[in-house]
């Protein structure tokens, strides 16, 4: 157990500590260096003005500015980081992540065109909230618990060690989930717990959500679906853990993705 332990911070010291450059040559690599992303035709495909798939226009669910819908469970993709997104498009058209929704989406689409839509939610930086859900500030409390120091003696690691404070991401391995509907967090949670969404290879959230009892879901779906991003003070946001600064708020799409000099 502890060894896992170690191994996770290991593991999220040496992902995080790759600059962003350092990660995106990697990604560049095994793709063979393919072209950059093209944001309009992303918001093409956004929008549907060519359809990737029928049914397939992300609007209708995901919202043009990212924002998705709590109650459907249809995930904020705003604050989300561009090279996860790609990767999610490429583990649903795979059926490594199983949806019954997204995979036909995912499966009709070229990589190109991944990069280019997930380009696009990048780029958008805000996008309304619904209120926070209105939830018994015990259960709150138990998932801020859970968050900043985990459960140790069952072996559950903080959250933040790998979201970031508040969970706010660190780009390009760790997803955002502060501000995530509770929703999509519970269902996911509950997609690793039983096996269904393994995740990346070391299968490292199927771990954790698998020692999680389901009370431990509710409690850190609706504690992280109550936080705000935006109201993660600078001096959070530096906080060292796994020695890196989080990127705040919206990941931003790396400038040598954007042909930014
Ligand atoms: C009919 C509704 C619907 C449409 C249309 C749709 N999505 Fe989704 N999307 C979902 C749902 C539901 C999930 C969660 C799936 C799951 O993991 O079970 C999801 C998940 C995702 C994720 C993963 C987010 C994360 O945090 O892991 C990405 C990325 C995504 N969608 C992008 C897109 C893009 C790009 C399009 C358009 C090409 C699109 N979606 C169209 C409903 C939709
Ligand atoms: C050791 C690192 C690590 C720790 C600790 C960790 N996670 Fe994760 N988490 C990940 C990785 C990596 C992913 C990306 C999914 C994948 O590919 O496996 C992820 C994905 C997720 C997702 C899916 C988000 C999405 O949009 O698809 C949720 C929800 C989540 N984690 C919740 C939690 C909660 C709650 C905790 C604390 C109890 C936690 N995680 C602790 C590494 C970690």
């Amino acid at each position: 157990m502890l060894k896992f332990f170690k191994a996770g911070i290991a593991i999220a010291a040496s992902l995080a500590c790759l600059s962003t450059g350092q990660a995106q040559e990697a990604v560049e690599g095994q793709a063979q260096e393919p072209a950059k992303p093209d944001i309009e035709n992303g918001q093409a495909i956004a929008v549907g003005t060519y359809n990737v798939s029928p049914g397939g226009a992300c609007f209708r669910c995901h919202v043009m500015d990212g924002a998705g819908d709590s109650v459907a469970g249809f995930p904020r993709l705003t604050d989300q980081a561009y090279e996860y997104m790609v990767e999610s498009l490429k583990a649903f058209a795979s059926g490594d992540r199983p949806s019954e929704i997204m995979q036909p989406i995912a499966s009709a689409m070229s990589e190109e065109e991944m990069r280019d839509v997930s380009a696009y939610y990048a780029s958008r930086e805000e996008a309304p909230y619904p209120p926070p859900p209105d939830v018994d500030p015990e259960v709150l409390q138990e998932g801020a618990l859970l968050s900043t120091m985990g459960a140790p003696d069952e072996g559950i690691q903080a959250c933040v060690n790998c979201h970031g404070p508040e969970g706010i991401g660190m780009p390009p391995t760790y997803p955002f989930i502060g501000g995530q509907y509770a929703t999509y967090i519970r269902q996911q949670l509950q997609l690793f717990k039983q096996g269904e969404r393994r995740g990346e290879e070391l299968g490292v959230m199927a771990y954790i959500a698998g020692l999680m009892t389901d009370e431990q879901i509710e409690a850190a779906a609706q504690y992280f679906a109550s936080l705000r991003p935006e109201n993660v003070t600078p001096e959070q946001a530096e906080r060292p853990v796994a020695e890196v600064t989080p990127q705040l708020g919206t990941a931003p799409i790396p400038d040598d993705i954007l042909g930014v000099e």
